[in-house]
């Protein structure tokens, strides 16, 4: 299988998961309630980082619930997922920010289009092998100098996470793929960024798994 038809099929079953999972997670998830204070302090020092006029990508933005949050830190937001069902809901409650259908593997933007790429949980039903090539494309899209901020949960392996949704008669598959903030790292790295800044800390206790945050820029 050439790499490419291996990525398609990796998308169309993340695609086919969040289509029938998007009203569902829309109404668990409406806002931050899940993130800490200090998850919500790596985000206010991304927004930092960015050169005005803070164009960001929020790259997986899923029903667009941190695009409030990064607009309220003076970014001008405008957001990319895969998932239709997702964006339907990002269109119906976050009207006030432009939001379409796209992959993270080859994204509806020039080249160097904005000064932060902002990806919230949305690397995480990526596998490894297809991870250098989602890089590559955030890389491609920011402008020299700008940003790349990465959320996952920390950790190593492949697991299945559709139980949740199951459970609710969502007959879905779902995988995630955990890696450690050096991991992201060494990617980010290899995909031509410099590391400027790392979160990674302990489950809460409404959490399973460990979390990290990476923030990357390419260099100018
Ligand atoms: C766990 S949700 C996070 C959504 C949002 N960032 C949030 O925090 O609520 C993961 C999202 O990433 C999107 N996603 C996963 N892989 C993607 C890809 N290759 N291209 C674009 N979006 C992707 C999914 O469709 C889903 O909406």
């Amino acid at each position: 299988m050439k790499p490419t038809d291996h990525d398609a099929v990796a998308e169309d079953v993340v695609r086919c998961a969040y289509d029938t999972v998007a009203d569902a997670y829309a109404d668990a998830f409406a806002s931050t309630e899940p993130e800490l204070p200090v998850d919500l302090a790596m985000i206010e020092h991304f927004a930092s980082l960015l050169a005005e006029p803070r164009e960001v990508l929020d790259a997986g933005c899923g029903a667009g619930r941190m695009m409030p949050l990064l607009a309220g830190l003076g970014c001008r937001v405008q957001g990319i997922d895969l998932s239709r069902g997702m964006i339907r809901r990002a269109r119906r409650d976050h009207t006030q920010f432009p939001s379409r259908v796209g992959s993270l593997s080859d994204l509806p933007l020039p080249d160097a289009a904005v000064d932060g790429v902002f990806s919230w949980y949305s690397t995480i039903h990526t596998p490894d092998a297809e991870l250098p090539a989602v890089l590559t494309e955030l890389r491609r899209v920011v402008k020299p100098g700008g940003h790349v901020l990465l959320a996952f949960q920390s950790g190593s392996g492949v697991t299945e996470v559709s139980g949740a949704y199951r459970q609710r008669g969502l007959d879905v598959a779902l995988y995630r793929h955990d890696r450690t903030a050096d991991d992201a790292v060494a990617a980010l790295l290899a995909a031509g960024m410099e590391e400027v800044a790392r979160l990674e800390r302990a489950p809460a206790a409404h959490e399973r798994t460990a979390q990290a945050v990476v923030i990357a820029r390419r260099p100018v």
